[in-house]
């Protein structure tokens, strides 16, 4: 039988290798710029509902299996923290501050509990170290986790959606990588938020090539 996923599969890279015909034409990349360079980041407090509908979800997390991944070792996950989850990541954060500064205040600690309600669609990015493939590094799955991340900020903002990336002190805590039952080889990278953006700002300036960009001399 065949397996539904490859049918799937077969039918995204037919109806993206049709909207991508050869000779390709100027608007491709027209677009490709436009959608590259307009995607700023929309910090959580900032987005609101709606947050992606299903389908649309699942556009999203399709594009990130769309990302180099050397070996196809799909070195990175993602868990999608739905609404009645909230208050238990809620709790994740509150007690990764109480470890880490005892002193801490209930206004403090409140204000940790609250960012795991914010943004209507949020979900953990991580990353698999290491495993029986030793022939990939750690910067190489960073590299993957980060296409795969990318993607999916693109496809976001593609469909209409702000989205940002965000850390914190408490990725690396014993709570929150409790709460999503991390392996010893996983690291929590960022949380991914995407929702209806409340209030835009001017997209940032980018750095001029020549800042980045160097040739190689001998
Ligand atoms: C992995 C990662 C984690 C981040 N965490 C935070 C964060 O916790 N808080 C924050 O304000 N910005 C954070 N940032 C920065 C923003 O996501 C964003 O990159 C920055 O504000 C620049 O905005 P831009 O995407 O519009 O250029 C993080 C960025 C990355 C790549």
């Amino acid at each position: 039988m065949e397996d539904p996923a490859s049918t799937a599969n077969q039918a995204d890279f037919a109806q993206a290798s049709s909207a991508l015909a050869y000779p390709r034409p100027p608007e491709v990349a027209e677009f490709a710029q436009a959608l590259i360079h307009t995607r700023q980041t929309v910090l959580p407090r900032r987005l609101g509902e709606p947050g992606p509908g299903a389908l649309e979800l699942q556009t999203i997390l399709k594009a990130a299996a769309a990302a180099p991944d050397h070996h196809r070792l799909m070195p990175w996950r993602f868990v999608l923290v739905p609404a009645v989850a909230r208050a238990r990541l809620g709790e994740a954060f509150a007690s990764a501050l109480a470890e880490r500064d005892p002193s801490a205040s209930a206004e403090q600690i409140a204000q940790a509990r609250e960012k795991a309600e914010r943004a209507p669609l949020l979900m953990l990015a991580i990353v698999r170290g290491r495993d029986e493939d030793g022939e990939i590094p750690p910067a190489e799955r960073l590299v993957s986790a980060g296409c795969a991340i990318q993607n999916m900020l693109l496809m976001a903002h593609a469909l209409g959606y702000g989205a940002a990336l965000t850390s914190g002190k408490a990725m690396n805590s014993t709570p929150l990588r409790a709460l999503f039952n991390l392996g010893e080889n996983e690291q929590a990278l960022c949380f991914v938020s995407v929702g209806t953006t409340i209030k835009t700002k001017p997209i940032p300036l980018r750095p001029d090539i020549g800042r980045y960009v160097s040739e190689l001399t001998i």
